[in-house]
């Protein structure tokens, strides 16, 4: 099998031992290959392995992933995630990935990439769960990480969790999308591999949230797929994901993709609007901190995305995505915000009739419930008395 970079915008292709991200055109990179692996039955029969590498949800798609020859990846293992049901649909819980959220299933692959590039250094600008994540691999993988958050704008969990795997976070004064910017400056300038969503590799990985959750429904398509639209990255992934999985016969109906958006953060909303006539950027603010972007990177794949999945772009207010929460919260899965975008979304595309039930509809849930522990005790239904220790005070507590 041979895998080569492609340009998605000119017909250029390049080596996948290039350090390379984008095209000399400015086109963002896909990483192709001749052949796809041929069926889902022996990715079925991987599942049921409890360890090795087929023990990992990213790599039991191998051979669809990256061809690794005689390397063994950076694996924790991650993947191999839950599909709840609940209210009706279904919700694929990738925060319970190894750092807590989907991004370890990109990040398994980029990290394993740049060992095998020869990389010292890896680097990333993020929101917080990129930057746990590219923490842990980097420490398995004993390189150095580098990180470029928006000061003041990260949780902190996840700004402690990146610090105690031992990255060197750099709070840059500035919004996510300055911080973006300057890591692509300072990654070609000094020499240190890129493991945003930018990078071709991490999009390999996160195509596997998709496809494991096609076998989750034992390759049966739902009718819709959605998932929280930040940078575009993970958008982008399962357009990828399910042209591939429909191009090798895995399944026959091709789902719908719904991208949802927070409202204080819609430049892909807006530019859906129109058609995709215009890209669009945007002074981002939401509560949903994970996808406070306003000029997301992936802008072009997620088009893509769309387009060939007969997709729809939504947005919700910060409001709709809190009172989701609440529900996925007190339903006893939990999620962080920008996650709780997709039943919020779900139930605007419902009430404006695009969705419909009894459809088989898939959310993503990107991130754990205690990523922001400030906004889950916010939107809490439950709640805390402080009291005596006395049987009296209980009572009173409880009337
Ligand atoms: N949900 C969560 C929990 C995220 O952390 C992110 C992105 C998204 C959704 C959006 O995904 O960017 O592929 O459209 N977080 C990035 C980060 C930006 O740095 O952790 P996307």
């Amino acid at each position: 099998m041979s895998e080569w970079l492609a340009c998605a915008q000119c017909s250029k292709s390049f080596p996948v031992t290039e350090v390379r991200y984008e095209c000399d055109c400015g086109g963002l990179l896909s990483v192709e290959r001749d052949a796809m692996p041929a069926g889902p039955s022996a990715f079925d029969e991987r599942r049921s392995k409890r360890s090795g590498i087929d023990a990992s949800g990213v790599w039991r798609f191998r051979e669809g992933v990256l061809d690794l020859g005689l390397m063994k990846p950076i694996s924790h293992p991650e993947g191999d995630t839950r599909l709840y049901e609940r209210f009706g649909i279904h919700f694929k819980h990738e925060g319970e990935n190894p750092t807590g959220s989907f991004k370890d299933r990109g990040m398994t692959v980029a990290v394993t990439q740049a060992v095998r590039l020869g990389a010292r250094a890896v680097a990333c600008a993020s929101t917080g769960n990129t930057s746990a994540s590219l923490a842990a691999y980097a420490a398995q993988a004993g390189l150095q990480a580098v990180v470029f958050i928006p000061a003041g704008k990260v949780s902190a969990g996840k700004l402690s969790q990146t610090l105690a795997y031992g990255a060197t976070c750099l709070e840059v004064r500035g919004d996510f999308d300055a911080a973006m910017r300057l890591v692509r400056e300072a990654s070609s300038r000094l020499g240190i591999y890129l493991v945003n969503s930018i990078n071709p590799f991490r999009i390999e990985g996160q195509k596997t949230i998709v496809w494991e959750l096609l076998q989750d429904l034992a390759w049966t398509a739902p009718d819709w797929i959605v998932v929280p639209a930040g940078n575009l990255g993970n958008t982008g992934a399962f357009g990828k994901a399910l042209r591939e999985a429909q191009a090798a016969g895995w399944i026959r109906k091709m789902p719908r993709l719904a991208a949802i958006q927070a409202a204080g953060a819609n430049p892909f909303y807006q530019s859906y609007r129109e058609r995709f006539a215009s890209r669009f950027r945007v002074s981002a603010e939401t509560i949903a901190t994970a996808i406070r972007i306003g000029d997301p990177v992936s802008h072009d794949r997620a088009i893509a995305a769309i387009r060939s999945t007969n997709g729809v772009v939504e947005q919700v207010t910060d409001e709709e995505i809190m009172a989701a929460k609440r529900e996925i919260d007190a339903a006893g899965i939990g999620c962080e915000p920008a996650s709780a975008t997709t039943w919020a979304g779900v139930k605007k595309l419902r009430d404006a009739g695009v969705m419909r039930e009894p459809e088989t509809t898939v959310c993503v849930l990107t991130g754990h419930i205690l990523k922001d522990t400030e906004a889950a005790v916010r939107s809490a239904a439950g709640r805390t008395v402080v009291i005596e220790p006395t049987l009296a005070a209980v009572e009173a507590a409880l009337a």
